[in-house]
């Protein structure tokens, strides 16, 4: 019930910390982005803290390494991966996202719902309505103030992260698994005002001023609201 309430409160703005969410596929340069995002931050002088999903608390992050670990004595069943993603979701809203926005520090969030929506909705094919009834349950209508989603070719983003050394469990999911994944968050981006789409497949450099744009515009219209 004070979750509810806390929720509720910094919808009406009783708050001044707001959640940046990072989404995107692998290889998309998320943590390049990241870093570009709290050098803006850093530069108008809002205090931030960082967090990730899975993952983001010490619950959390065991959670994580059950859900990336290739190493499981049994395969893990997709209600499974469902389940604990949203696990995680709720420790961390409880224990570190809703505290510093009410404590009016900025949350950088390293993935957050979108990407349940994209990978177990779209990926594994869960029914939405089902989905809806977790995400009700876990996050009693919270969602990010702004979403930038870094749109990468699944060829593409996992070539880079084959790239970049082992992959784990779902990064070793067959190509028709990403190209859903990829089919579903841009079919969310579409439909949802909150979320910024930036074109990941650009140079870097553009990548990022485009990342470094979209937050200087989000906090001006902080400022004026
Ligand atoms: P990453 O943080 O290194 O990108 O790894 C997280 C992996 O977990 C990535 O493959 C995406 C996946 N994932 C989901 O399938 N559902 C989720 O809700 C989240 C947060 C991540």
């Amino acid at each position: 019930m004070t979750q509810l309430t806390t929720i509720k409160g910094r919808s009406s703005g009783m708050s001044a910390g707001k959640f940046i969410v990072i989404e995107g596929m692998e290889g998309a340069g998320k943590s390049s982005a990241i870093a570009v995002i709290e050098d803006t931050l850093n530069k108008h002088g809002i205090e931030f803290i960082n967090t990730r999903e899975p993952g983001g608390t010490p619950l959390a992050e065991s959670l994580r390494d059950m859900v990336k670990s290739v190493d499981h004595q049994e395969k893990l069943t997709v209600e499974t991966e469902l389940l604990l993603m949203y696990a995680s979701r709720s420790q961390l809203l409880a224990n570190k996202i809703l505290p510093a926005l009410a404590a009016g520090k900025w949350v950088i969030g390293d993935r957050h719902d979108l990407s349940s929506r994209a990978y177990q909705g779209g990926g594994r094919g869960f029914d939405e309505t089902i989905m809806n009834t977790i995400r009700e349950i876990t996050l009693k209508g919270f969602s990010p103030d702004i979403t930038l989603y870094l749109d990468i070719d699944p060829h593409i983003g996992l070539s880079r992260a084959k790239a970049r050394g082992d992959l784990d469990r779902i990064e070793l999911e067959k190509m028709d698994f990403f190209i859903r994944v990829h089919n579903k968050y841009r079919e969310l981006a579409e439909q949802d005002d909150s979320i910024v789409t930036v074109d990941a497949a650009q140079a870097m450099l553009q990548v990022h001023q485009e990342v470094e744009k979209a937050v200087i515009g989000f906090i001006a219209e902080t400022k004026k609201g």
